[in-house]
């Protein structure tokens, strides 16, 4: 049967895109940053999924204001890396992994998420810029990869607790999956972030490790934070944080925690990251 043996989370700033697609990584403003993900690179080397579940949010790419999908799985063969403005990231295409993709579409109707399915769509650096950071500049990803697709962008989001339930879900739908596969869940963005408006810059240091402590040890408590509280203490983008409580509800009551990596600034953004390991 599939299994899923871990979760990472990581933010997704496309200025972290730029740096590795032009040699950057190694500037003094970049280097520190990337040097808290060299142990999850091994990590991933040693350990590596045949599928990711991953996680993440659409910025105005593959959907706009026409199509606002709440949840959204990738149910095609492959997905193309999004052009946003500056011609299309030069990463591999995401070859997707359909017959699970529609597996876990059918066992979510059967828990009662309805999903938006998705068989044609690019994907833009909420989802690559996360394949970049773990896995480098490979000719081609190392394993398949599965978008799954969450609106953070406009208001409404889902609520933290209906993510974190659907990451349950999500869960069971991969573990009833007849094939031997290792598979990984992603959770993708945040860390606090504000982009726009008089509080453009926003950043809240204690906020976000006190996320991180209560993702690893009291995700119950962070589901039942409502949106209000992500947007005062973490800004308007923040919300994205909503994203890791899906990969934290697919994972045990109790995970290890392999790597844990906060780092401030990548361009506007608070940069978290935790590769959390499922005890059983
Ligand atoms: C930035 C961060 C994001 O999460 C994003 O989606 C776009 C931009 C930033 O900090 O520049
Ligand atoms: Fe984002």
């Amino acid at each position: 049967m599939a299994k899923i043996t871990a979760g990472v989370a990581t933010s997704h700033v496309p200025a972290i895109g730029a740096a590795i697609d032009l040699g950057k990584t190694q500037d003094e403003y970049w280097a520190p940053l990337f040097r808290g993900y060299e142990f999850s690179k091994q990590w991933i080397r040693e350990n590596p999924p045949d599928v990711v579940f991953l996680v993440y949010n659409d910025h105005a790419s593959a959907f706009g204001m026409e199509l606002i999908p709440t949840f959204a799985i990738g149910c095609g063969e492959s997905f193309a890396p999004a052009d946003e403005g500056w011609g299309r990231r030069p990463v591999p295409d995401v070859i997707g992994h359909p017959d699970l993709a529609w597996h876990v579409r059918q066992s979510l109707a059967e828990a009662d998420f309805d999903l938006t399915i998705v068989n044609e769509m690019d994907v833009d650096h909420g989802l690559t810029v996360p394949l970049s950071l773990m896995f480098g500049q490979p000719d081609a990803w190392p394993c398949k990869v599965i978008p799954f697709a969450v609106n953070v962008v406009i208001y409404p989001p889902p609520s933290g607790q209906r993510c974190f339930n659907i990451g349950k879900a999500i869960r069971k739908a991969v573990e009833s999956f007849d094939e031997d596969l290792n598979v990984q869940i992603w959770g993708t963005g945040g860390m606090s972030h504000q982009l726009q408006g008089p509080r453009a810059g926003l950043i809240n240091k204690e906020f976000d490790n006190d996320y991180l402590d209560r993702l690893v040890t009291d995700p119950e408590s962070l589901a039942a934070m409502p949106h209000v509280d992500y947007l005062r203490e973490a800004g308007s983008e923040g919300v994205e944080l909503v994203m890791w409580l899906i990969m934290r509800g697919a994972l045990d009551d109790k995970v290890e925690v392999l790597h844990r990596f906060y780092h401030v600034p990548a361009s506007n953004t608070a940069v978290g990251h935790l590769v959390l390991k499922n005890s059983a």
